[in-house]
């Protein structure tokens, strides 16, 4: 029964209420399951989350290290411990994250981010990754008035890359990936999302 579901999208996509409402179908049902979220998840993980937060001056490179050490740990500590005891782990962002942010949107090395994904995770890939698309224009009109977040500043165009990143990473890989029109009802997106989690399941 172990499974590993990740919800990808920029900011203000929804990813959250669609990770927590798939978490309340499979507990429902009585099926182990739990939910993280990136940065974040364990005592590391926050820390960093606040560091990156804190709006302190970072470059790229330092940027790209912290997310990975954050991810390194959340892997050993929390992910993989679930999945060994047989539960489905919901992730919100995972290693596509960096491709888009700091690949996409930083610039920096694709294949410095593949190797370094790698290391961190010990080669845990997702059994399938959702994307919740949609432009960005309307989601970050969504983010509005709510606390802002890393990239909630960045320029226009960072997210324009970020959503074209995403893009590239699911049409690499069809039966790896969801694609989602984020614009959709919620409910409407729940219930697509479980029914192709039941397929999988
Ligand atoms: P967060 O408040 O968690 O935003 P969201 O709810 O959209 O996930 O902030 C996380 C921010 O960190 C978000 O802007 C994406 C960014 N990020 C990266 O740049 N690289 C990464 O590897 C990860 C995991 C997140």
């Amino acid at each position: 029964m172990a499974c590993f579901i990740v919800f990808e999208g920029g900011d203000g996509s929804g990813k959250s209420t669609q990770a927590r409402s798939l978490l309340r179908r499979l507990r429902r049902r009585g099926i182990k399951a739990m939910r993280t979220h990136e940065p974040g998840g364990t005592l590391l993980g926050q820390s960093l989350r606040n560091l990156l937060k804190s709006g302190e001056p970072m470059t790229p490179i330092s940027e790209l290290m912290l997310f990975e050490a954050a991810r390194a740990q959340l892997v050993q500590q929390v992910i993989k411990p679930f999945l060994d005891q047989g539960g489905v782990v919901i992730a919100d962002r995972f290693t596509s994250s960096t491709v888009a942010y700091q690949g996409y949107g930083r610039g920096l090395d694709r294949e410095l981010i593949e190797r370094l994904n790698r290391e961190a995770t010990g080669g845990l890939e997702p059994d399938l990754t959702v994307l919740l698309d949609l432009p960005v224009e309307t989601a970050l009109a969504r983010k509005g008035g709510k606390q802002a977040d890393t990239f909630d500043d960045a320029p226009v165009d960072f997210h324009r890359k970020i959503r074209r990143g995403y893009s590239a990473l699911a049409a690499s890989d069809p039966e790896g990936w969801l694609i989602l029109d984020g614009q959709r009802p919620q409910e409407e997106l729940s219930r697509e999302i479980w029914s192709k989690v039941q397929t999988i399941l």
